[in-house]
């Protein structure tokens, strides 16, 4: 297995050891989070069920016995554990490269808290590297397309994938982003922008890099 995957697994296992008996537990998307689900299988009587962030977790989840619940059935959630594509010192993060982003953010956003699970070759300085995700209302990707443009960016329409909600993807390149909660609040103001794949505004409470970093 590689350092990354390593990185991956250990992060999962941590966030594991966060878990309540008898509570829901949030669930995100990804290749991280797939060993967060393998390691909740293990508990699975233990806890009332998961709220999921996608398909594909929903499908993971149900694969291993683990009961599916709607988020609207359920309340505030106590933890929800995710993954992300980057995160600076403030845990702050870009997400979105599984296309997930907007039922991450509301999940994160009904969460008391929120643990973010990643390997060490996530964190960075200043966000950006990693290509910004922006889910938009198909009939609105030219316009949002020119408005990022002019914001400095250069969107790149993620073809032939359609997102969970029906819209399409952006991805944003070349684009820093030193201050990303006023990014956020401006890409999120552009009409037929679903969500942006900043996580500023709403941060990970904790950060769990690897096998023994955090934030
Ligand atoms: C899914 O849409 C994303 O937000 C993921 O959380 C993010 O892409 C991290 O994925 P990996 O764990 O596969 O790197």
């Amino acid at each position: 297995m590689s350092a990354a995957e390593d990185g991956k697994r250990a992060a999962a296992e941590r966030a594991l050891a966060q878990v309540e008996d008898g509570t829901v537990v949030g669930v995100g998307t990804g290749s991280t989070v797939r060993y967060f689900i393998e390691g909740l299988a293990r508990r699975r009587d233990d806890i009332q069920g998961a709220v999921s962030s996608s398909q594909a977790s929903t499908e993971l989840l149900e694969h291993h016995g683990i009961p599916v619940l709607d988020l609207n059935a359920v309340g505030p959630i106590g933890l929800y554990v995710d993954g992300a594509d980057e995160c600076d010192g403030q845990r702050r993060l870009i997400k979105g490269g599984g296309g997930a982003l907007t039922r991450e953010k509301i999940i994160a956003a009904a969460a008391e808290r929120f643990v973010c699970i990643i390997d060490p070759g996530k964190r960075v300085d200043v966000l950006g590297r990693f290509p910004l995700p922006v889910e938009v209302i198909p009939m609105a990707r030219s316009h949002v397309g020119r408005q990022l443009l002019a914001m400095g960016g250069q969107p790149v329409w993620r073809q032939g994938v359609v997102t969970d909600n029906g819209n399409w993807i952006l991805d944003v390149h070349n684009c820093r982003f030193p201050d990303p909660a006023d990014s956020e609040t401006k890409i999120n103001q552009i009409a037929g922008v679903v969500t942006v794949g900043l996580f500023a505004l709403r941060p990970a409470d904790q950060v769990l890099i690897g096998a023994d970093g955090s934030l």
